[in-house]
C-alpha cells in the first residue's frame, strides 16, 4: 500500500482485535488509508485488512510489539517508505491483567507499563516525525481517570493509563502550534469487557444502565477529529461513570 500525497493515513496499535478493529473499520470508512499494528494476531489482522479491501479501502497489517522500541521505530521507518506520511495515531493497545497491589508480580507491572505507556510514547514518537502539521493523535484511556481514586486491583494498569494521560497533555501543549491536537478517549465498561457486571448491576455504576458499545467509543473519536479547536483533552464515553 502506498499512499498519494493527497491520502490521509491513520496508524491504529492492537488494531486487529475487539475495539482497535472496530475503529479500523471506521476509519477506513471516513477515507484513511489504515496502517494496523498488531502482536501476535496474525489471522485476524490478515482478515481485517481483506475486509477493508474488499470495502474498498486501503489497510496494511504491520506486526510489531508496541513494547520494543526498537521494533516500533522500524515499523515508522517503513511506514515512511511504503505510505510517506501520519495523519493519525491511535494508541488502543491497553493490557489489562488486574492483580491486587499487595502481591503485583513486577514482571506483570513492567509489562503493562512498557506496553500501554512507554509503547504508546514510541509511536507518538515514530508518527510524529512523519505527521504533517494538522495531524492528530488520539490515546484510549480509561473512564475515572480524573480524579482517581483507590483501586487495589490493576495498580499497573491505572498507573499506565493515568502515565498516558498526562503525555497526552504535554504533547498537546507542545505541539499546539503546529496545529497537531493530541486528546484521550476514555472508555467505560464495554460491553465486550472482561470483567462486566451482570446486566442487572450495571446502573449501580453506570448511571444510563448499559455498558457502552464499540460504536459509543468510535463516535467519539470521530468528533475529535471534527473539532479542531480541541486539544489536551480526556473524554469519558461512560454513561456517566463516577457522576
Ligand atoms: N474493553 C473494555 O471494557 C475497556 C474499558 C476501558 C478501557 N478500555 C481500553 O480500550 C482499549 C482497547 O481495549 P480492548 O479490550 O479492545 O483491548 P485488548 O483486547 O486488551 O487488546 C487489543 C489488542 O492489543 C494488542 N496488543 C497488546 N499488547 C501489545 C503489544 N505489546 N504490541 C502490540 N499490540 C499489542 C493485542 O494484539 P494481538 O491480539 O495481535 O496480540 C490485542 O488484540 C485499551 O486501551 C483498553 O485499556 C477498554
Amino acid at each position: 500500500m502506498s499512499a498519494a500525497p493527497d491520502r490521509r493515513v491513520a496508524v491504529v496499535t492492537g488494531g486487529a482485535r475487539r475495539l482497535g478493529r472496530h475503529l479500523c473499520l471506521s476509519l477506513a470508512t471516513r477515507g484513511y488509508d489504515v496502517v494496523i499494528f498488531y502482536r501476535s494476531s496474525d489471522d485476524d489482522a490478515r482478515t481485517l485488512e481483506e475486509e477493508i479491501a474488499a470495502a474498498g479501502h486501503r489497510a496494511r497489517a504491520v506486526k510489531v510489539d508496541v513494547a520494543d522500541k526498537h521494533a516500533v521505530a522500524a515499523a515508522f521507518a517503513g511506514i515512511g517508505a511504503a505510505e510517506g506520511r501520519v495523519d493519525l495515531l491511535v494508541n488502543n493497545v491497553g493490557n489489562y491483567n488486574p492483580q491486587d497491589v499487595t502481591a503485583l508480580d513486577p514482571d506483570v507491572w513492567d509489562e503493562t507499563i512498557a506496553a500501554n505507556l512507554s509503547g504508546a510514547y514510541y509511536c507518538c514518537h515514530g508518527a510524529l516525525t512523519l505527521m504533517p502539521d494538522g495531524g492528530n493523535i488520539i490515546n484510549i484511556g480509561m473512564a475515572g481517570l480524573e480524579g482517581i481514586r483507590a483501586n487495589t486491583r490493576g495498580a499497573d494498569y491505572y498507573v499506565s493509563k493515568t502515565g498516558l494521560l498526562v503525555l497526552t497533555r504535554a504533547l498537546a501543549a507542545a505541539y499546539a502550534p503546529r496545529q497537531i491536537r493530541v486528546n484521550m478517549v476514555s472508555p467505560g465498561q464495554l460491553e465486550n469487557s472482561v470483567d462486566l457486571p451482570p446486566a442487572d448491576e450495571i446502573s449501580r455504576w453506570v448511571p444510563m444502565g448499559r455498558s457502552g458499545t464499540l460504536d459509543d467509543i468510535a463516535q467519539a473519536v470521530h468528533y475529535l477529529l471534527d473539532a479542531t479547536y480541541v486539544t489536551g483533552q480526556n473524554i469519558d464515553v461512560a454513561g456517566g461513570y463516577r457522576l
